[in-house]
């Protein structure tokens, strides 16, 4: 199968991000085609600093590279260095009802945390994020739940193009975790963990582990003093529950036993405990990774000739099949 997924270069890798997305490319990679690409051009529908941006793409590659992401195994690069996802945005632009775009809740959620304008860019992101999937004829993407929306969407567009030009993109499958594809929010733990709220609401892969143990300690708990998996009554619980079950490869049967008899105290220390373990390698990795400059660009540099290669060859037959003029 060849397979397509991305992740924003801003703010720090948080364990949603790994436990619904990075941990199924780190499977997926084995066995399969598999192009890997942080998106700096969806971190721009939100203002950013220059300078910020440029540092937090290169830290989110180094990032991956730590988890375990192998340039060997697949192809890693930059959105922005392959132009043609631009390009197939626009076409796809001309395209997409508006009715589409005006349903994402994601457009709708940002829209409403943005503190100055909202931009024609945010509203138009997922055509970009279907151009970023479609051009390379993808059949499946690992994802987290929040995307599930957008993919629909890409498969829509797909259609949409083939119906009227002739076969040309695959209508790609999604791929959820049956459990971590939506970690909630320390804080509030009805609603997804995300990088734009507040730190201690996200517990970051890389961060350090005093750091790690305070959120966790300090993360909302349901009333009642029972640890057991029930999302709706007890929403804290189950999140960190699910957390540790992951991290320790332990069913969620087998956590929930573990903890029994035990008190909320009981249970976040040992999830701190876990991850401080779990995590020391990746730590220890992106450590080494950091001074690693030009081994990073080399490996964002054949990332980038993998991807161009096949951008290069979908757009000409997009070019052609929509009557543009060619050179
Ligand atoms: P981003 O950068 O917000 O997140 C990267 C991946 O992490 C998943 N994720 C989560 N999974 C479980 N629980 C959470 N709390 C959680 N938060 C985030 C996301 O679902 C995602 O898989 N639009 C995308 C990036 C993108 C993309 C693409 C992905 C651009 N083009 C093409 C797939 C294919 C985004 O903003 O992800």
């Amino acid at each position: 199968m060849r397979i397509f997924s991305g992740i924003q270069p801003t703010g720090p890798m948080h364990i949603g991000n790994y436990l619904g997305a990075v941990s199924q490319w780190l499977e997926l990679q084995k066995q399969h085609e598999c192009f890997f690409c942080v998106v700096d051009l969806h971190a721009i529908t939100v203002p950013q600093n220059p300078k910020e941006l440029e540092l937090a793409t290169r830290n989110k590659v180094i990032e991956l590279l730590a988890t375990g992401i192998s340039p060997e195994k697949c192809a890693l690069f930059v959105q922005s260095q392959v132009p043609e996802h631009t390009e197939l945005a626009w076409i796809l632009n001309t395209m997409t009802p508006l009715g589409e775009l005006e349903r994402m809740t994601q457009f709708k959620d940002k829209a409403k945390k943005q503190k100055t304008e909202v931009f024609a860019g945010l509203f138009n992101y997922p055509v970009l994020m279907a151009s970023d999937i479609l051009l390379y004829k993808t059949q499946a993407v690992p994802v987290g739940q929040d995307q599930a929306q957008h993919l629909e969407l890409t498969r829509t567009l797909a259609k949409k193009f083939n119906s009227r030009f002739g076969e040309t993109f695959v209508e790609p499958k999604t791929i959820l975790k049956k459990e971590g594809a939506r970690i909630m929010s320390l804080k509030e733990p009805r609603k997804k963990m995300s990088k734009s709220d507040k730190p201690d609401s996200y517990l970051g892969i890389f961060e350090e582990p005093e750091s790690m143990k305070k959120k966790i300690m300090a993360a909302t708990t349901d009333t009642g003093k029972e640890i057991k998996f029930d999302e709706k009554k007890k929403p804290g619980i189950s999140n960190l529950l699910t957390i540790y079950s992951l991290f320790s490869k332990e069913p969620m049967q087998k956590a929930e036993k573990k903890f029994q008899k035990k008190d909320y105290a009981f249970l976040k220390k040992s999830l701190a405990a876990l991850l401080t373990q779990k995590l020391e390698p990746l730590r220890k990795k992106k450590r080494e990774l950091d001074s690693r400059e030009l081994y990073v660009k080399e490996i964002l540099r054949q990332g980038q000739n993998r991807a161009s290669s096949i951008a290069k060859a979908t757009m000409q037959d997009v070019r052609e099949k929509i009557g543009l003029l060619q050179s």
